[in-house]
């Protein structure tokens, strides 16, 4: 496992490009099984998650290639239609496929994810979906065992707003016969790209981009090819990075209509923004204002970038409350941020934290991806050496983020090692 060693205080300068959407990536890959054929995907990130799911498609016959950030994907020969609990476990993505497998072969044998590194995370949404659009569903084992013949359109109306759930299920319906209706629908641009993938490969929808869709079910889809929409997170985490540095950081290739709660809160904090069609920039101010977050279902503020606030906020001028109301329990960074000298004090499902007036550089551990991200940017600022341990998290969701950062001038190097 590698380790990344940073020397912090450095500000951030210059100009960073943005990579195609991790979660975008895990929703369209599975889309595949939905037509045989080519499929191409551009701008697909090179990141741990996507080789992941790139294998467990292998496993169900699809034949799969890369070429820089070109995803070639020929679904012509699956004939195996189950996702093994040893892909599941490495990645709650690969869920993802339940939908598609038993709308289009009328089988599906899919490990259930269990626990994640920060608490419990159901699938209760995307197994009640399927069975309401008339597969039958058990549970054997560990694994959920979807049958079915041609799934029948339903009413769906999600108790809670799920991305995952209504990507799930919304593959699913494009090929059901008649027309579902999906109320409360997740509206992350993520859900929307895989809505506008399906529409392009021949699916009816109607409703994209609100909590409202009707998927009028069709016989048969076709392959396409498309291009990923860029990673909003990894956005908000370079302009986090810059504001957190004192610096001024120019974000390309991002589309800024994704970030607006991110941006909001930035400019509430001091900094400077300006934005054009596809690029943002930040000027960081001298001193970064504390700030409340509550995390929220999109547009709201993503809770994807929960951790990466709070590091943003040790060094606040104030105090300033963290809420997570999509995670609760999503704060295993704190007691890391703790060590590296933050004052932040949990209250149930909120970080409470006050401004100290530098961290110091420290030994931290990453626990998964975002806490990881979180942990870097504290780094950054910290003062002296900081070592974070484990950043193959950080290889799930952040492509290069090493050579992206030391392109903006931080001190940041990784060692490959058994030990760390
Ligand atoms: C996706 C993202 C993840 C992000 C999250 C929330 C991917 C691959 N991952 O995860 O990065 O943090 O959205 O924006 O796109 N829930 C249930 N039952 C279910 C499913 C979800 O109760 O069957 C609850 C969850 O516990 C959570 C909420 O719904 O409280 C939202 O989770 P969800 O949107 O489903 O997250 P994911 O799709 O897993």
């Amino acid at each position: 496992m590698d380790k990344f060693v940073i020397h912090g205080r450095k500000k951030l300068k210059g100009t960073v490009v943005i990579s195609g959407a991790k979660n975008a990536a895990l929703a369209l890959m599975p889309a595949t099984l939905l037509a045989s054929g080519k499929y191409r995907l551009e701008n697909t990130p090179d990141l741990r998650d996507i080789s992941t799911m790139g294998k467990l498609l292998q496993m169900m016959g699809v034949d799969v290639s890369k070429n820089e950030h070109t995803l070639h994907l020929n679904t012509f020969r699956v004939n195996k239609f189950e996702a093994p609990y040893e892909q599941v476990k490495k990645m709650r993505a690969s869920i993802y496929v339940l939908g598609p497998l038993i709308t289009r072969y009328g089988y599906a044998k899919v490990s259930l994810p269990g626990g994640c590194a920060w608490g419990p995370r159901p699938v209760n949404l995307h197994i009640e979906g399927v069975r309401k659009l008339g597969a039958k569903i058990d549970i054997d084992r560990g694994y959920i065992i979807a049958k079915a013949k041609r799934l029948k359109a339903a009413k769906i109306a999600f108790d809670v707003s799920s991305v995952g759930a209504t990507g799930n299920v919304m593959m699913a319906a494009v090929l059901a016969k008649g027309t579902t209706v999906l109320e409360n629908a997740a509206m992350e641009p993520e859900i929307v790209a895989l809505a506008r993938f399906l529409m392009k490969m021949g699916a009816r929808i109607d409703g994209i981009g609100t909590t409202r869709m009707e998927i009028e079910g069709v016989d048969a889809l076709h392959p396409v090819d498309e291009t990923m929409i860029p990673d909003r997170i990894e956005a908000g985490t370079f302009l986090i990075a810059a504001a957190l540095t004192g610096g001024t950081v120019k974000v390309e290739c991002c589309k800024p209509g994704h970030l607006m709660a991110i941006l909001t809160k930035l400019e509430e904090a001091g900094a400077q923004i300006n934005v054009g069609d596809n690029w943002i920039t930040l000027k960081a101010s001298r001193m970064t204002k504390a700030v409340d977050v509550t995390t929220a279902i999109y547009p709201g503020f993503p809770t994807d970038m929960q951790a990466q606030w709070i590091t943003l906020m040790t060094i606040a001028k104030g105090s300033s409350v963290i809420t997570d109301s999509i995670y609760f329990d999503r704060f295993k960074h704190v007691p890391e941020l703790i060590r590296l000298g933050a004052n932040i004090e949990l209250n149930k499902n909120a970080a409470i934290v006050k401004g100290v007036k530098r961290l110091a550089g420290a030994t931290v551990m990453s626990t998964d991806l975002r806490a990881s991200a979180s942990l870097v940017l504290a780094g950054l600022v910290a003062e002296g050496k900081t070592e974070v341990l484990r950043v193959y998290h950080l290889d799930r969701g952040y492509e290069h983020i090493e050579k992206k950062l030391q392109a903006l001038g931080a001190s940041i190097r990784r060692i490959s090692g058994q030990e760390y």
